[in-house]
């Protein structure tokens, strides 16, 4: 399970970086920038939902593959 962020969507909500902060990180803008690009530990699967779950702009989807 892998994360993917478009950053053409991202509008600077900030609730993946506040939910997950060992998954995302941010610009100096305020725009997230994925720090965990790889395969999810099982233990990081559960931030990665809940940042997914919770960007406004549903910018953040989790390739299950
Ligand atoms: Fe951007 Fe969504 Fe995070 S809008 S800052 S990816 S909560």
């Amino acid at each position: 399970m892998k994360l993917r962020l478009d950053r053409s969507a991202c509008q600077g909500h900030g609730r993946c970086y506040a939910l997950a902060p060992e998954l995302f990180g941010c610009d100096e803008e305020g725009y997230s920038v994925l720090i965990a690009p790889g395969e999810l530990t099982v233990d990081q699967q559960d931030a990665a939902r809940r940042a997914v779950n919770n960007c406004p702009e549903f910018a953040i989807t989790l390739d299950e593959e």
